[in-house]
């Protein structure tokens, strides 16, 4: 079990040894309250008390409550996590309502996310209506936490002065409470994979706009390992990928239809093709629907954006892209997905329409 506590010297010892933690070559520690510049427990936490009233905040911060994270089991300090009470204009832009860093021996092993959870259960009852959280734009496992607690993304903001991207997300406390009161879970695991599937499903619009910035190799994975995850008739699976990076093999491609062209700035196309020769051909391009979708959701979730341009069942289109690609003959060309880093911010719709349901009873 996991308790989330104010530190007191009566952690002397576990705090002096989370603390150790962070000393060893390339560890960093973001969110501490500054432990690491300081040399006793006693120092910092008159620096926590100092910080956590507007009386005695310097004048450019503002108040924050600070918390560590103790697992009863070994009385071990796995976590620290700071809230700010409010907003200033940097933290709106950059640091967010909340910081936190968890041991470098305890990672991976869903803490943050637990400690996330707890915390964000203490904004709530702070009063907090909406809590914004930043990460790096390189911490994949920051930016899963993130998700997992419902975090919905905003926008990716540089921060010069670090000279680092930071991705910015919104997570709402009011459906929080709803899913508290219906008995949902506070420890958010499964629940909290569907709600950020769920977030995208209504979050994604078509990008067609992007920055001119490359896209790290690991998020492409990610959206392929998506797409594959879709399923197929008899599980078919029918797919491949192309991932095109060439720059003037792309801008071939943004000409192969007259809506084609969001293409031609984008830093990367894939081009998902299938098998001819799959078990049930006729469900073939269904299933590549499928896939597609599910590749534009993962975009959105991690924070880039797409649009699909229709290739199939339009036979010309299918050729075209298949001379360009060079493809073998037992692939057929199905849809271009041009994504990158959006540079244009789209509001989705609610689509919803009772008219379309018919309740047979
Ligand atoms: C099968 C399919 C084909 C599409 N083809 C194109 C296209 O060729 N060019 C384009 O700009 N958008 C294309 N789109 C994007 C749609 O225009 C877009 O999804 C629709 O307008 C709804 O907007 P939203 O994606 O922002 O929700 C296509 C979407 C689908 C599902």
């Amino acid at each position: 079990m996991l308790k989330l506590i104010e530190p007191t010297m009566e952690y002397d010892q576990q705090i002096q040894a989370y603390r150790r933690e962070f000393l060893q070559p390339g560890v960093s520690m973001d969110g501490g309250g500054q432990l690491i510049h300081c040399e006793t427990t006693k120092q910092w936490l008159d620096l926590v008390e100092q910080y956590s009233h507007q009386e005695t905040v310097p004048a450019d911060k503002v108040p924050a409550s600070l918390y560590i994270l103790i697992r009863e089991e070994d009385n071990k300090m796995v976590g620290i996590i700071q809230i700010r009470h409010y907003l200033n204009d940097y933290l709106r832009k950059y640091g967010g309502h909340i910081g936190y860093s968890v041991a470098p021996s305890e990672r991976r092993k869903g803490n943050a996310s637990r400690m996330l959870a707890m915390a964000l259960e203490k904004c709530r009852q702070m009063g907090l209506d909406k809590v914004l959280i930043t990460c790096r734009e390189d911490n994949e496992g920051s930016r899963r936490t993130i998700l997992k607690n419902g975090g919905v993304y905003e926008s990716t903001e540089y921060e010069a002065q670090q000279g680092r991207y930071l991705q910015r997300y919104w997570i709402d406390l009011a459906e929080k409470k709803a899913d508290i009161e219906d008995g949902h879970n506070i420890e958010y695991q499964s629940t909290d994979e569907r709600n950020r599937d769920m977030n995208s499903i209504y979050h994604r619009t078509s990008i067609r706009h992007f920055q001119d910035r490359p896209v790290e190799r690991e998020k492409i994975e990610e959206i392929l390992r998506a797409a594959m995850q879709a399923p197929s008739a008899k599980n078919q699976q029918p797919w491949e990928f192309y991932v095109v990076t060439d720059k003037k093999m792309i801008e071939e491609l943004s000409t192969v239809s007259p809506y084609a062209s969001p293409a031609q700035k984008a830093p990367v196309v894939i081009v998902p093709v299938y098998r001819k020769d799959c078990l049930t051909p006729a469900y073939a391009q269904i299933d590549m629907s499928i896939a597609v979708e599910n590749m534009w959701l993962a975009t959105d979730a991690l924070g880039l954006g797409g649009v699909w341009l229709g290739i199939a069942p339009v036979e010309e289109r299918m050729q075209a892209v298949e001379r360009i690609l060079n493809i073998p003959e037992s692939l057929r060309a199905f849809a271009l997905f041009p994504l990158g880093y959006p540079a244009e911010e789209r509001q989705q719709k609610d689509r919803y329409d009772e008219s379309r349901i018919h309740y047979i009873i």
